[in-house]
């Protein structure tokens, strides 16, 4: 770290070595495949070198000598190679794409793969959105790099020396003259790239502005309704589209500019060789062939200056792709198992905090802050919670419940204090086989598309279809389930039955009935459900915190009495403990609570 502080410049040339080391390291697996790539660019590119050249020696040697065996072999070394020319052209283009798919498969997988490891923290700080766009936009353009761009400036710049090569042979004046011309070219088309990718850029973002108002206005249309904001977001959206055109519109006229220009540059070297090449046939210094020859390739250098300049705008954005991929791989998980850590195997479920403080912000961010104890989301807690014992937390919104709920499942470490579970701290055991044994239901039930069945049997796909009733049955998720089109097995969420929260935390709780974790989290989970399943539920939990460890988070006072005892924060500080009956004598935090509910 402290290197590449004191010379950053050096440490950026390592950087790009490190990157292109992975892009090549992408390539491995597809090694051979990529030889022969290579082979069929080279012979590709020399082929399409000769149909000019013949064509100027049929009329030399053939047509104007009157030799017609010197003709005919000039048009079977005229179809030969052109022939060659396709078939190396077809495995070219077959292998670029062959290469292309996997490679974009695999970085995929590689991307995806890290994306689940990180922890949740991270999932907090980046929106969906850019995780999204990384999956799918930056993929696409840092493949399109590696595997098109990579044989374009290959297989142009071997056009590109063979056809000056051959013209230097054939006549060097004449191909000094035609030289001339080339600047012209690459110019041109270099300025309309640079304008051109400016405005591509352009109106991408646009676009993309267009999206994600369209996508706010879908998922807020509630809220645009309820307060008659319809106009706002019409007007809005009108903005965006103007600004939209109006990048377009430079397009545009790029585009029609463009081709008019590289044309009449080319007409201009056409117009050069005839007439010099022209005087020189005509005092007989050069043969009529040679101009012919001279006028194809100037065709063939079109292709590959205005590939090259297009390959530019590829890579500029294949490499900005790279930068955000390598900023998303570069990520470290934040929390790790400890290389000693141990698989817990079946836990009693014995929790205990000590001395436990969190914050949502860094160190240096906390001793930056002027009041430091605000920052502090959770602070000091000291809590004891046997086996099968149900605490409920309570307190205001903020006072860190959710919190507290998200340090015992490890989505972060605390950084002070420790968690115990079986008197052995968190850090102690395996992330994965731990968490298997801890259930956390969150105040709105997440629901994968799928069948009820599949969704239900989320933690344990291996689950008998009679498991999965006995788990719906347990917490009284029959019922609905049985009114569905086909019940167990009804298609759930987008293109299947949209299920109220109430049914939605039914099937959740079902999940963690067949998975039967240790320790159980319920974080506001029956506080979106509608009075008619209120019955239910109630008897789902009688189920659910049977036998086991749970803190319970609620507000609805019927939840809370089923608890053991009441831990009531404040601030992110434990300010009170004891039963119902207690605290309410206590008269304090948990009885004004408990006042501002009931009234
Ligand atoms: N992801 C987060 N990043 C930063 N601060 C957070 C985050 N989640 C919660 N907080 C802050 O931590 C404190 C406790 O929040 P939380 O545990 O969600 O409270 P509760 O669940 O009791 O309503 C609040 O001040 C909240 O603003
Ligand atoms: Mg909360």
């Amino acid at each position: 770290m402290s290197r590449n502080l004191k010379n950053p410049k050096r440490y950026r040339g390592e950087d790009r070595l490190r990157k292109v080391r992975w892009v090549l390291g992408l390539l491995r697996p597809y090694r051979k495949r990529v030889v022969v790539m290579f082979f069929a660019v080279v012979l590709a590119s020399a082929t399409s070198l000769a149909p000019p050249y013949l064509a100027g020696r049929a009329i030399d040697s053939g047509i104007l000598a009157g030799d017609e065996q010197a003709l005919v072999m000039t048009v079977i070394a005229f179809v030969i190679l052109t022939a060659a020319y396709a078939a190396t052209r077809y495995l070219q283009t077959y292998l670029v794409g062959w290469i292309g798919v996997r490679v974009l498969q695999d970085l995929r997988e590689e991307v995806f793969k890290h994306i689940q490891k990180m922890s949740i923290g991270f999932f907090t700080r980046n929106r969906p959105g850019a995780l999204i766009s990384r999956m799918t936009n930056d993929i696409e353009a840092l493949n399109q790099l590696i595997s098109d761009g990579i044989v374009t400036l290959f297989s142009n710049i071997l056009t590109l020396f063979g056809v000056v090569a051959i013209l230097l042979l054939l006549d060097w004046h004449l191909a000094l003259i035609t030289f001339c011309v080339l600047p012209l070219l690459l110019v041109t088309s270099l300025v309309f790239r640079r304008y051109s990718a400016g405005a591509f850029k352009e109106t991408r973002e646009r676009i993309s502005a267009i999206t994600s108002h369209l996508q706010e206005t879908l998922s807020g249309v509630r809220v645009v309704r309820s307060f008659g904001q319809e106009d706002r977001h019409i007007n809005r959206m009108t903005e965006l589209n103007t600004l939209n055109r109006q990048a377009n519109m430079k397009t545009v006229y790029l585009n029609a500019t463009y081709f008019p220009a590289t044309e009449l540059m080319t007409a201009i070297g056409t117009g050069a060789i005839l007439l010099y090449g022209g005087y020189q046939v005509i005092y007989g210094n050069i043969q009529v062939g040679v101009v012919v020859s001279f006028i194809g390739y100037l065709q063939l250098f079109f292709d590959p200056i205005q590939q090259l300049a297009q390959l530019y705008a590829t890579y500029q954005q294949g490499m900005a792709a790279l930068d955000k991929i390598f900023g998303l791989l570069d990520t470290d998980v934040e929390i790790v198992d400890a290389p000693d850590a141990v698989d817990p195997g079946q836990i009693e479920g014995a929790l205990s905090f000590d001395a436990v403080s969190f914050s949502y912000a860094t160190e240096d961010e906390r001793m930056d802050s002027v009041d430091q104890s605000a920052r502090w989301a959770v602070k000091d807690i000291d809590l004891v919670i046997p086996a099968g014992e149900t605490v409920a937390l309570v307190g205001s919104t903020g006072a860190g419940k959710s919190t507290l709920a998200k340090l015992v499942t490890r989505f972060y470490d605390p950084q002070r204090g420790a968690i115990l579970i079986d008197g052995k701290p968190l850090a102690h055991y395996e992330q994965r086989p731990l968490r298997r044994q801890m259930g956390i239901v969150p105040q709105e039930g997440f629901l994968f598309s799928g069948t009820i069945a599949e969704n239900i049997s989320f933690g344990r796909p291996d689950a008998m279809i009679d498991e999965v009733a006995a788990a719906a049955d347990a917490v009284g998720a029959t019922g609905f389930i049985e009114r569905l089109p086909e019940g167990l097995e009804t298609q759930v969420g987008e293109r299947g039955v949209q299920l109220s929260s109430g049914q939605r935390q039914l099937v959740a709780f079902a999940r963690i009935i067949l998975t039967g974790p240790r320790i159980l989290i319920l974080d506001e989970a029956t506080s979106s459900v509608d009075m008619q399943t209120e019955r239910t539920i109630e008897i789902a939990l009688d189920r659910l915190l049977a036998d086991r460890t749970a803190i319970v988070i609620a507000h609805r006072l019927s939840t809370i009495r089923r608890a053991d005892r009441i831990v009531v924060l404040d601030h992110g500080e434990i300010v009170e403990t004891g039963s119902h009956d207690e605290l309410i004598a206590a008269d304090a935090y948990y009885a004004r609570l408990y006042n501002a509910w009931t009234h």
